[in-house]
């Protein structure tokens, strides 16, 4: 099935361990993969949605990743915001392949 999307390698799922983060740049997009600890990788855009500050400078701990600027909190496993609620990351498609992540970037 054709989903219009068109996925890109961004790393392999072992550089990435289990409750950690990583930001990658491919073809000139920088990509936050986040490996979550449901053992799930979800892709989100690198910048803080509060002020845009990197949020691979933050602290993940479980599920809750922590903005290192201004202690806004996200649930990774959901991008919705949990601290304040009204605000939620920009979230990437995500596919696994070959023990690889694959982004879908926007377009
Ligand atoms: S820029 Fe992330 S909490 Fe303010």
């Amino acid at each position: 099935m054709n989903t219009g999307l068109e996925y890109q390698k961004v790393c392999e799922l072992d550089e990435v361990w289990e409750g950690e983060m990583e930001c990658f740049e491919v073809g000139g997009e920088t990509v936050l993969i986040v490996h979550a600890g449901d053992g799930e990788v979800r892709a989100y855009d690198p910048a803080c949605p509060h002020q845009g500050h990197a949020l691979i400078e933050g602290d993940l701990e479980d599920c809750v990743l922590t903005c290192g600027a201004h202690l806004w909190q996200f649930d990774v496993v959901t991008g919705k915001g949990i601290n304040p609620t009204d605000t939620a990351l920009i979230s990437y498609p995500v596919k696994m392949k070959e023990g690889a992540v694959w982004v879908a970037f926007p377009q």
